[in-house]
C-alpha cells in the first residue's frame, strides 16, 4: 500500500512521517548489514565500509517543494520528495557497489522506483555514486506501507571527493570559481584512477592467497 498520509493537524502528521521513515531507514539499514554479514561469512571480506543515514530535515524538505513549485504540505512530501529516508552505503571497491545494489534489489519485498549510475554516467561535477530510489514494506499495526528510500553506493574514494565538493559547492553557494571546479573535475579523475589501481591490487592479491 503506497503511503498517503492521512489530513491530520501538521504536527501530528510530520510525526507519524518521520515514525514511517525512520522505520524504512531500520529495515533498509537491517537488509544491508545481514548481506555484508553474509558476504563476510562466504569471501572473508566485508563489502560495506560503513553506512549513515539520515531523515531530511523539515526545512530542506520544504525548500524542495517550494523549488520544485509544489505548496508545503505533508502530502506532497511524501508524493514528491524521493529522499526523505536516506541511506549511504560506503564500499571498500567499485565492483562491491554493483554487488550490494543487486543483492538488494533481488529481495522480492524491494520495489524499485529507479536507478541512476552516475558511475557509468558521471556528472558535470565529476561526482561519482550509484544510486537507487527503492520502496521497502513497513509492517505498522493495523497496514502496510511501501516507503520510499534514496540509497546512495559509493567506494570510500567518491566518498572523500563528495563531502569536499560539497562543502565546496555550500560555501560557494553553487558558483565556485572555475579554476576550483576544473581542480575538482581532475579530482575525481584522480578518484576513479585510484579506485581501478585499489580494485586491480586487490583481485591480484586474491588470486595469489
Ligand atoms: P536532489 O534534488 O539534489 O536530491 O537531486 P535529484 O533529485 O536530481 O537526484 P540526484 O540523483 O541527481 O542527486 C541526489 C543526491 O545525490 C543529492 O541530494 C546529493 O546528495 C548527491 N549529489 C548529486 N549530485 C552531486 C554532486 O555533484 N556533488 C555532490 N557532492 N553530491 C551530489
Ligand atoms: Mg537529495
Amino acid at each position: 500500500m503506497e503511503y498517503i498520509p492521512d489530513m491530520k493537524d501538521d504536527v501530528d502528521s510530520w510525526e507519524e512521517v518521520q515514525l514511517v521513515y525512520n522505520s524504512a531507514l531500520k529495515e533498509i539499514g537491517t537488509k544491508l548489514e545481514i548481506l555484508n554479514d553474509e558476504f563476510a561469512h562466504v569471501h572473508q571480506y566485508n563489502p560495506i565500509e560503513h553506512i549513515k543515514s539520515r531523515i531530511k530535515t523539515s526545512e530542506s524538505i520544504v525548500k524542495k517543494l517550494k523549488k520544485n513549485g509544489y505548496d508545503a504540505t505533508i502530502q506532497n512530501m511524501v508524493k514528491y520528495v524521493n529522499d526523505i529516508a536516506g541511506i549511504r552505503v560506503i564500499c571498500s571497491f567499485t565492483s562491491d557497489i554493483y554487488r550490494i545494489a543487486e543483492m538488494l534489489i533481488n529481495q522480492d519485498d524491494i520495489k524499485v522506483v529507479s536507478v541512476k549510475d552516475y558511475i557509468l554516467n558521471p556528472k558535470s561535477s565529476g561526482y561519482k555514486s550509484y544510486h537507487l530510489i527503492v520502496t521497502v514494506p513497513v509492517f505498522l499495526s493495523d497496514r502496510i506501507l511501501d516507503v520510499k528510500v534514496e540509497i546512495q553506493i559509493r567506494t570510500v574514494a567518491m566518498d572523500f571527493w563528495a563531502s569536499l565538493e560539497h562543502k565546496i559547492h555550500y560555501k560557494f553557494e553553487g558558483n565556485a570559481p572555475e579554476h576550483i571546479k576544473r581542480e575538482l573535475v581532475e579530482c575525481a579523475m584522480m578518484v576513479s584512477d585510484l579506485d581501478a589501481k585499489m580494485l586491480s591490487l586487490n583481485e591480484e592479491i586474491k588470486a595469489l592467497k
